[in-house]
């Protein structure tokens, strides 16, 4: 991994405020930021709104006030939300804004001018063909849901746009793209969604219309200003504008990513890259496509939108660590790159069992034998086996951050914040306190004070606000971002820090205090948008029919205790006997995740392992991981069907991509 690192979100339309949707991506953006800074990277983190195009121009009329004014005031709330949730972009762009017109143009006479295929690389012509002014997309009859020509994803009827046009001559970059491809192996991740990348570019590429002679709201073409560009040509150069104005930073392109939500992946991982080799620009350093998130099971629509505000969900839970509750919820409950249920009810669950028992309970159980500073005696087992184990539980959160998953990440710090309960429960600080065993008592709370020190450093990607106050209370200086932005200066903990003698710690309140059953219930309340309020969403997704089964029925569960099950299809990338154990198989299998996860399997008296190479089976992926000894630990599980001939896996019929989701 370079020590440069220029993360992006997508610019977001501002036809709509900040929501849930889009403060996931930010969310994430600024997660992974933080950590790069805490590794002491070069780091910049830009986010910003998308003003152009024919959506914003409708809009704005139909609320009768000009693009300009509608677009000045939704910008603002778009920068104003994101430090809400504690999202600390270094720069915030407008399409709107001067520079930005100015690289914007730039880039289309570089690609213009640029000779470097037998035919000009822009060129006039006439479009006519299918546009969603909801996607600012073009659409082919056979991509349509019929009857209607309806959007797959706006679910309304496209328009017949039929115009003079310039065009850009993708057709003569499928080459250039899928070498590209095939030498960057990770441009997109996770590689599932690569795949469907590379088919669509294999399946032919038609030159793409990148001016619009219809409306005015746009970037005039230069030297043909009766064009204004496509909104998207527009947008996408938004992530050069800014590191090329007002300051030249153009040395942090070799580290950019961009997230994207999968919905606009093709943008970004074909037309880009491609706008950028018709400049003579090296593509992005990745592109991660994310998952959509849907809430309380149903689809985010316009109202539910509306209603679940992100920054009043995190007052709601916490005046001074709500956004990072929320934070934490969302980076958590999803894994990232997968679609997945974001509920009210999971969020509280997490606050009340993970936050509160595991992380500020731990706090607890310290810092009230620490207060009279019990000089250090001599490290026992318990000790020397937890500082064993430390490097390793840290590598697996430092190599989760830098193949931005920051949902494994989590998952490594919370088996620390595991292991470190047990090791109290067992090293019993209380006993060696009443034994008046003072050097005892010395090396646990030593132990533990570095040990909570190096956890609030690994939590602050996430939970920076807590991060902070962890370290008020431990009595330690604060993490100083500011000054971290000015000059790199690595401070993640790869080894365990030490805690300098002598110094005192400061304790506090509880960080996650408990919620009373009445506040709980009105949070709820709050947070779940009644039936009326959502009356433009989609129907809640079906839950999925009755099996019919022999084994006992058992207890009836909700639909949200089933929408926990993270399922999906996975694809048997290979699979060998496992040694003395001649039920298990151990496999690898591809679930869409950026490299392919483990799956110790009790199938092998069922198939022989080149049997189920290839096959197509169904995976419960967050499963808790199962450890079988010896290091054999399977990350979840597959679906099998048991009679009294035996077991079969579940296999899919029909060829539907690793990662896709089962429910
Ligand atoms: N303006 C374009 C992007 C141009 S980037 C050069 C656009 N804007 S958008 O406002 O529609 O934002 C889309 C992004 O918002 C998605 O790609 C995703 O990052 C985020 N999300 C919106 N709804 C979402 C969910 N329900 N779930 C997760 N992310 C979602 O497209």
């Amino acid at each position: 991994m370079a020590n440069r690192f220029y993360v992006t979100t997508p610019i977001y339309y501002i036809n709509d405020v900040p929501h849930l949707g889009s403060a996931y991506t930010t969310i994430a953006a600024d997660v992974l930021a933080r950590y790069h800074r805490l590794r002491g990277h070069e780091t910049r983190f830009l986010t910003g709104v998308d003003e152009h195009g024919l959506k914003i121009q409708r809009v704005a009329a139909e609320r009768g006030v000009a693009p300009h004014a509608f677009a000045d005031e939704i910008a603002g709330r778009f920068r104003g939300t994101w430090p809400e949730l504690s999202c600390s972009f270094d720069d915030f762009i407008r399409t709107t804004e001067a520079r930005h017109k100015r690289a914007v143009q730039d880039l289309w006479r570089t690609i213009r001018d640029n000779h470097d295929k037998p035919q000009p690389n822009i060129y006039l012509g006439h479009y006519e063909g299918l546009y969603c002014v909801g996607c600012e997309g073009y659409y082919t009859e056979k991509e349509l849901e019929q009857p209607g020509d309806v959007c797959p994803q706006h679910k309304k009827p496209v328009e017949m746009v039929k115009e003079e046009s310039y065009f850009f001559r993708l057709s003569a970059y499928a080459d250039d793209l899928l070498a590209f491809y095939e030498s960057h192996p990770d441009f997109v991740q996770p590689a599932g969604r690569f795949n469907e990348v590379k088919s669509f570019v294999k399946a032919g590429l038609q030159d793409l219309s990148i001016s619009r002679t219809t409306f005015q709201w746009g970037i005039p073409v230069p030297e043909d200003p009766r064009h204004v560009m496509y909104v998207w040509f527009d947008a996408l150069t938004n992530y050069r504008s800014a590191l090329l104005f007002p300051e030249d930073r153009e040395r942090l392109w070799e580290g950019a990513v961009h997230l994207v939500g999968k919905d606009i992946l093709r943008f970004h991982a074909v037309y880009w890259p491609a706008f950028l080799m018709a400049a003579g620009i090296a593509p992005p350093r990745h592109v991660f496509a994310h998952g959509f998130l849907t809430y309380n099971g149903q689809r985010m629509s316009k109202t539910l939108r509306n209603t679940v505000s992100p920054v009043a969900l995190a007052q709601a839970l916490s005046p001074k660590v709500g956004a990072d509750v929320v934070r934490y919820s969302l980076m958590r409950a999803v894994a990232f790159g997968q679609d997945g249920d974001f509920s009210i009810h999971d969020v509280l669950q997490r606050y009340a069992s993970e936050l509160g028992d595991k992380l500020g309970n731990l706090l607890n159980r310290v810092l009230p034998f620490a207060k009279d500073r019990p000089p250090r005696g001599e490290l026992g087992a318990l000790e020397r086996d937890l500082l064993a184990y430390y490097p390793a539980a840290v590598r697996v959160v430092t190599e989760a951050f830098d193949q931005t998953n920051p949902t494994a990440a989590l998952n490594g710090i919370f088996g620390l914040l595991q292991r470190a309960n047990e090791y109290i429960d067992r090293a019993a600080p209380w006993a060696a306190k009443k034994k008046g065993d003072r050097a005892r008592l010395g090396v646990i709370v030593g132990t533990m004070l570095d040990l909570l020190e190096a956890v609030s450093v690994l939590i602050a990607p996430v939970m920076p606000a807590v991060a902070g106050e962890m370290r008020a209370q431990l009595g330690l200086p604060k993490l100083d971002w500011d000054a971290l932005a000015e000059e790199p200066r690595a401070l993640w903990p790869l080894e365990m820090p030490r805690r300098p003698e002598g110094l005192e710690v400061k304790g506090g309140e509880p960080i996650f205090p408990r919620f009373e059953k009445e506040r709980e219930a009105e949070i709820v309340a709050q947070f779940t948008p009644r039936p009326a309020e959502d009356a433009g969403a989609a129907a809640a997704e079906p839950a999925p029919a009755a099996p019919v089964v022999t084994a006992p029925a058992k207890a009836t569960i909700s639909y949200e205790d089933f929408a926990k099950l993270d399922m999906r299809v996975g694809v048997v990338v290979s699979a060998e006997r496992v040694k003395k154990k001649d039920k298990l198989l151990d496999l690898r299998v591809d679930t869409g995740d950026a490299a392919p996860r483990r799956l110790v399997a009790g199938i092998a008296k069922a198939y022989a392992p080149e049997a189920v190479v290839g096959k197509r089976v169904v995976v419960l992926c967050n499963l808790a991981p199962r450890d079988f000894g010896k290091g054999l630990v399977s990350e979840g599980m597959i679906l099998a069907a048991e009679d009294a001939n035996g077991l079969a896996a579940l296999t899919v019929a029909e060829e539907k991509a690793a990662g896709s989701k089962v429910s």
